[in-house]
Order: C-alpha cells, then sequence, then structure tokens
C-alpha cells in the first residue's frame, strides 16, 4: 500500500467512527431497507429483479446494502478497506440477520473470487479514493460474470469547484477541474488525499475495461449534503451528482 493509501486510510479509519457512535440510528435506518434513491431505485430495478449477488465496493458501514436486499438482491458481499467501517456493518447484518458478509481489504486487488458478482454497486463518495480508474475498472470487470452491471452514482467531477457559499455559487479559487487531486476539507478531511478526473476520463476507463455503457445522467442534487450546509450550488444550475450503468459482455 503506498504512503497515500496508507494516509487515506488511516483518515477514514478515525471518520468511521462516527459511524459507530450513530450505530443505533444507523441500525433503525437499514432495516427499513428504503435508504436507496429514487434514482438509484429506478435504475437498478431491471437488475435487482434478477436476484443478483452484488459486491458493494467501499461499502464503507454498508449503508444501502439492507435496501439492494429488500429491492430484490440475493447476497451482497462488501469490500472496504475500513475495518471499523466494516465491522459496524458486519454487526448490524448479524443483528438483523440478512446474507451480506463484509471483507476488509484495500481496493483494487478485491479478494475475492473471478466471476463471484452478478452487480457491483459503488459510488456516493467512492470514486474520488481511487488512484487508478484503469486498474479499478478492470478489477471491477474480474468480479463480474457475464451479463453482469457496473453500477455507480456518484458525486460529479465538477462539484469540487463549487463553493458552499449560501448567497449564490462561486468557484473555488484554489480547485482546478483539471488538477490531479486536492485535500479534503469536508469528511472524512484529516489531510486525506481526494483523487480528480474529468467525466470524460472516467467513461474512457469504463469502455476501455469492456464495458458496455448503457446509462450516464448528469444530475443537479448532490448526493450528500454537509450538515448545517446550505449551499446555492446544489439549487439545481450546476452538476453535482452522476449516475452510470455499464454491462460486461
Ligand atoms: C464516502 S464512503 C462511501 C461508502 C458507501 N458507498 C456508502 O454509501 O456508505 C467511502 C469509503 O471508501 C473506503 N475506501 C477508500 N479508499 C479505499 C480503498 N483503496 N480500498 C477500500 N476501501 C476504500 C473508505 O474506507 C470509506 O468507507
Amino acid at each position: 500500500m503506498d504512503a497515500t493509501t496508507r494516509a487515506n486510510r488511516n483518515a477514514w479509519e478515525a471518520a468511521s467512527t462516527k459511524r459507530v457512535r450513530e450505530y443505533p440510528e444507523l441500525l433503525a435506518r437499514a432495516a427499513a431497507g428504503t435508504s436507496l434513491t429514487a434514482l438509484e431505485r429506478d435504475l437498478l430495478r431491471p437488475v435487482l429483479a434478477t436476484g443478483p449477488d452484488v459486491v458493494h465496493w467501499q461499502s464503507g458501514h454498508g449503508a444501502d446494502d439492507i435496501a439492494l436486499l429488500s429491492a430484490g438482491a440475493r447476497s451482497v458481499i462488501g469490500v472496504d478497506y475500513s475495518s471499523v467501517a466494516a465491522g459496524a456493518a458486519q454487526r448490524r447484518a448479524d443483528e438483523l440477520g440478512v446474507n451480506c458478509r463484509y471483507v476488509v481489504a484495500a481496493l483494487p486487488g478485491a479478494p475475492l473470487a473471478d466471476g463471484c458478482a452478478d452487480l457491483v454497486y459503488t459510488g456516493k463518495g467512492a470514486l474520488i479514493w481511487m488512484p487508478d480508474l484503469d486498474t479499478w475498472a478492470a478489477d471491477i470487470v474480474r468480479l463480474l460474470r457475464p451479463s453482469g452491471h457496473l453500477f455507480l452514482y456518484e458525486e460529479h467531477p465538477a462539484a469540487p469547484l463549487w463553493s458552499w457559499d449560501s448567497d449564490e455559487p462561486r468557484i473555488r479559487p484554489d480547485r482546478s477541474y483539471f488538477a490531479p487531486s486536492h485535500v479534503n476539507d469536508s469528511f472524512p478531511a484529516n489531510g486525506a488525499v481526494q483523487w480528480q478526473r474529468t467525466l470524460a476520463s472516467i467513461v474512457t476507463s469504463v469502455i476501455g475495461a469492456g464495458l458496455r455503457l448503457l446509462h450516464l445522467a448528469e444530475h443537479p442534487a448532490p448526493f450528500w449534503r454537509m450538515g448545517g450546509v446550505e449551499a446555492a450550488a446544489w439549487n439545481g444550475r450546476l452538476p453535482n451528482a452522476f449516475s452510470l450503468l455499464a454491462r460486461r459482455p
């Protein structure tokens, strides 16, 4: 593991203790099985209707895994390098008696068998921690069975440029759309290095790995809002998230 990945992992281990403190609240929310957004439900409906085995790539505390099962998934394996986050997710899955298993591992390089998944589900603050997207896409393709799907619902690559001013959106003077990285100053912060890429380079990596692009859309609403922040950049004029669905031939 390189020095940046190790430092990012330490930042996530520390940040994930928040999820442990919130365990009772998150347990109740997960048990309701409703955490997927309407957008995710619509896009994933045909895939989940087939009862897929899911790998949740960078599963964190597994917020959406019970919802994936409720919507039709047969099983979920979550992979994350935070033992704190994966431990909380496993505890919750065991408590609810659901078919979710959590593996602590650095990605890419998932310690899972080739072709073990019908769906790789990822996003909501995941892609920005992957330093090399070609390696990321290749490892996902390795996990997918033929006709398996990759689903990504993620922060728009332009979103780090928007200031969180409440009167009007501004472009942060310390950020560039074409910069390779910046230091995260919201969550998990602690000096974590967040990788940047353009939307074009994300799509190119997905297609270059041999996946067929089925859906790509940009969305004005962010997938996550920092508590207490009401940014004008989130009022519908700017891209804040994107969704992508691709299939292995
Ligand atoms: C913002 S969270 C998203 C988690 C999940 N998608 C969710 O909605 O709860 C990002 C997660 O990526 C994990 N992560 C970051 N880099 C990773 C890596 N190289 N390998 C494995 N996990 C990683 C972190 O530990 C963290 O749990």
